[in-house]
């Protein structure tokens, strides 16, 4: 891994996926409740195109935001994609009419899923798809997962898929998936005020395999911390970019996927790779997440 201005490169195992560490996460882009078009596509194809332009190759996304909205959108914006880009997609979700998040986890929902996403981003073959557990919502919850990790392994040997992620995890649920294929990245929602992962984090550094929160910035509820907002006043900065850069020197395989529908917000989130914390801030920071409630 190196430095550089969006937090330097991070390659997922054994494979020939580079990225840079802060990508885009890609849900904002739908309309409100991540459901239907968002009011001015043209502004989400515009943050798309600036953020690729700014090095971003990394983007996050699903074809259940929307559903179809947001892959349809990264179509139009980028396609056809830099040879750089690497897409992440997921799978394991569905929203019915009521816009709602149900499962859609049996064998023949997650292939049509995968149908669905190469169709809408016009692929003939998906970077990384991670299985997304719907568990308790946005926390993950203990239960057998070896069989939908089979079917993404067949789409695997299929051609279709080329690596597999997980999202939404436990740790047994982890090393269960692990004994059935590779895995590559694991996303669960983690942030500086919500840290259940830290041994997770950890273990999966020392295997070289990427950790991926979602709700960096606290996602539906954005992060609040007046310790947080004070340090960043005393830096000349902001609480998100504070935010973002403690993920990043929080462990190596962390790589940033803020959702934005905003190009000032975009510019705010990227220009985080370049904001150093001092020892004395980090300590701090650190202390957020034992001593308050945000
Ligand atoms: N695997 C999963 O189950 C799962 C679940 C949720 C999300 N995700 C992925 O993770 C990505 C990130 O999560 P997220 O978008 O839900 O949450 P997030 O990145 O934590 O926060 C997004 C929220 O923060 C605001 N924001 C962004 N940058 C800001 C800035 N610089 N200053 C102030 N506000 C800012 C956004 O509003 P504006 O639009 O106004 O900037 C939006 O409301 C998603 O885009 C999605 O790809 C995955």
């Amino acid at each position: 891994m190196t430095t550089g201005t969006l937090g330097g490169e991070f390659t997922f195992p054994a494979t020939s996926l580079t990225v840079q560490r802060i990508g885009y996460g890609a849900m904002q882009l739908a309309g409100p409740g991540v459901w239907g078009p968002p009011k001015d596509p043209d502004a989400a194809v515009a943050i798309l195109r600036e953020a690729t332009a700014a090095g971003v190759n990394h983007i996050d996304t699903a074809d259940y935001y929307g559903p179809h909205v947001t892959n349809q959108i990264i179509r139009r914006a980028l396609y056809p994609y830099p040879a750089d880009l690497v897409i992440v997609t997921k799978l394991g979700g569905r929203r019915p009419p009521d816009r709602s998040w149900q499962p859609a986890n049996s064998p023949q929902e997650l292939t049509a899923g995968v149908h669905d996403n190469l169709h809408n981003l016009g692929l003939e073959t998906l970077d990384i798809v991670n299985y997304r557990v719907m568990g308790s919502g946005n926390g993950p919850e203990e239960g057998s997962i070896t069989e939908q990790v089979r079917v993404l392994a067949e789409l695997r040997r299929e051609g279709l898929i080329r690596h597999i992620g997980l999202s939404n995890v436990t740790p047994a649920q982890v090393a269960e998936a692990q004994s059935i294929t590779e895995i590559v990245c694991v996303q669960n929602n983690y942030n500086l005020a919500y840290r259940h992962d830290d041994a997770l984090i950890d273990d999966l550094a020392r295997q070289g395999i990427a950790y991926v929160p979602f709700f960096p910035l606290g996602g539906f509820t954005p992060l609040h911390s007046s310790t947080l907002s004070f340090l960043a006043g005393r830096i000349g900065t902001t609480a998100m970019q504070v935010a973002l850069a403690w993920l990043l020197r929080r462990s190596p395989n962390i790589l940033l996927i803020p959702g934005t529908s905003s190009v000032a917000h975009l510019r705010e989130n990227l220009a985080a790779g370049q904001l150093t914390l001092s020892p004395q801030t980090l300590a701090e920071l650190d202390g957020i997440a034992a001593t308050e409630s945000v």
